[in-house]
């Protein structure tokens, strides 16, 4: 019997904190040894020579197999989560929602069953869509369940909550040390430019983002945290896209404010341009809150770099192009959201520090933060003794121009087409099986857990 299951020798781990040289002894799923001549008596070695080792992705901000718009996502957990091993995500927490005329209990449940199939490990936020008496109480009895955020959507038809019904939810969730996580758009807003651009014949996905204006998201931004200001409540604003939303947050924080932030790959690397994309192609862009002007840019690459916005998430929920065409003759129509849980993690390794992160500000942000925000934290997020060994090995020196055909996500488009890496996972370990190698999955099906979680950190 080998002292290890897995040795993992020769590599540079990086973790949020630090980057060295050491050698990795995994035994039943978790990290027992960190040093720097482990030997070699594992059933497997892994030579990382060249390569770092940083802890597994956690996206948390995922949309599997998700009712919307009258159809549902096109990644279930199974495609999902295999896509994303390849890509280096190891955990999701993805948003399980309150159904029609159900409890949260009942999201919970439907949820729990659709994830039977997943592959790497997972957790859920709860959106609650119907506030009423029932589900504020439910609010405890899910964090007994290892629910410990929440989900208000400000927007969207049969699933937001008004300003009275997100009033009571972070009331009880400040009584109870939840998590709201919350998607900041004006609904009143929105609602009337759509109906002005539709009459006037404006349906294609350009008039998508010209409904949906940057000021109209910092406008329920800084709603979003006043009322969080007023109950004592953590925050987390999603997605973020735009210095008018940011600008809030940090004035906020500045002043003491609990509140936390959010962006994406596709906010940092994509702009309103890609609209333009002609044939409907402007439909793979739909998303909500839309892109924005590439002046955004820079100048959220800074806040991630000076800690105001804490985690980098995919908000995957991806559709077929078919699916996209429901808005053929209506933007409105069209399936909100776009692809993005297999590239995070290359994506962010390549274009971090081209604008000035360090490597382990973005292990911070694509990994640590998340699980320590999200009460998953050390079992994951790190590399440590007794962490979970959800490890991937990423080759710095692979160069990778991303098409449609090189990704397993199940969807007929990548975002990312034509974008240049310099790096890519070549192997991801989910408690210390190898589950991904050289862009194929190799692990058991269904062999996704579910994580309990507790009660996260505030940063
Ligand atoms: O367009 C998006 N983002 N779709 C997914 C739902 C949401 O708003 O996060
Ligand atoms: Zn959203
Ligand atoms: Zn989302």
């Amino acid at each position: 019997m080998s002292k290890y299951d897995v040795i993992i020798k020769n590599g540079t781990i990086i973790t949020a904190s630090d980057i060295y040289q050491a050698d990795i002894g995994i035994k039943d799923g978790k990290v027992v040894e960190i040093s720097t001549a482990i030997g070699d008596d594992a059933a497997k070695v892994i030579d990382a020579k060249n390569k770092y080792v940083i802890p597994g992705g956690i996206d948390a901000h995922t949309h599997l197999d998700m009712p919307f718009g009258g159809t549902f996502s096109s990644d279930d957990f199974q495609t999902g989560s295999k896509a994303a091993a390849i890509g280096g995500t190891t955990a999701v927490i993805d948003f399980s929602v309150q159904p029609g005329g159900g409890t949260l209990a009942d999201a919970l449940r439907i949820w729990k069953e659709k994830a039977e199939k997943a592959c790497i490990d997972y957790g859920f936020h709860i959106a609650i869509t119907n506030c009423d008496d029932n589900a504020i109480k439910e609010i405890p009895e899910m964090m007994e369940e290892g629910v410990t955020s929440f989900k208000v959507y400000m927007v969207y038809d049969g699933m937001r909550v008004d300003d009275e019904a997100f009033m009571k939810i972070l009331e009880k969730s400040a009584e109870c040390h939840a998590l709201v996580g919350v998607h900041c758009e004006n609904y009143y807003v929105i609602k009337h430019l759509t109906e002005e651009l539709l009459a006037a014949g404006k349906v294609e996905p350009k008039y998508h983002a010209v409904s949906r204006p940057a000021k109209c998201e910092g406008e329920a931004a800084n709603r979003a945290i006043k009322l969080a200001e007023m109950t004592n409540a953590p925050l987390m604003i999603v997605h973020n896209t735009c210095e008018e939303s940011i600008s809030r947050i940090k004035e906020a924080r500045d002043k003491g404010i609990k509140v936390m932030a959010e962006t994406c790959p596709q906010y940092l690397l994509l702009s309103e341009d890609n609209y333009e994309e002609p044939d409907f192609g402007g439909s793979k862009y739909v998303m909500s809150p839309p892109l924005r002007d590439k002046k955004n840019w820079d100048y959220i690459w800074k806040q991630i770099k000076d800690g105001v916005i804490s985690t980098v998430a995919t908000d995957h929920c991806p559709f077929f192009l078919e699916q996209k065409r429901l808005g053929i003759d209506n933007f409105a129509k069209i399936p909100n959201g776009a692809p993005g849980i297999e590239a995070r993690i290359p994506l962010m390794f390549t274009y971090g520090p081209k604008h000035g992160l360090s490597l382990q500000k973005v292990v911070e942000v694509t990994s640590t933060n998340p699980a320590k925000i999200y009460g998953m934290y050390p079992q994951k997020g790190t590399i440590a003794v007794g962490s979970d060994a959800d490890i991937v090995i990423f080759d710095p020196e692979k160069k990778v121009t991303i098409t449609k055909s090189m990704m397993h996500e199940n969807v007929d488009y990548t975002s990312y087409e034509g974008f240049e890496l310099e790096g890519y996972p070549v192997m991801t370990l989910s408690r210390g099986d190898i589950i991904a190698e050289n862009g194929e999955y190799v692990g058991e099906e269904k062999r996704g857990k579910y994580i309990k979680r507790g009660i996260g950190e505030i940063m």
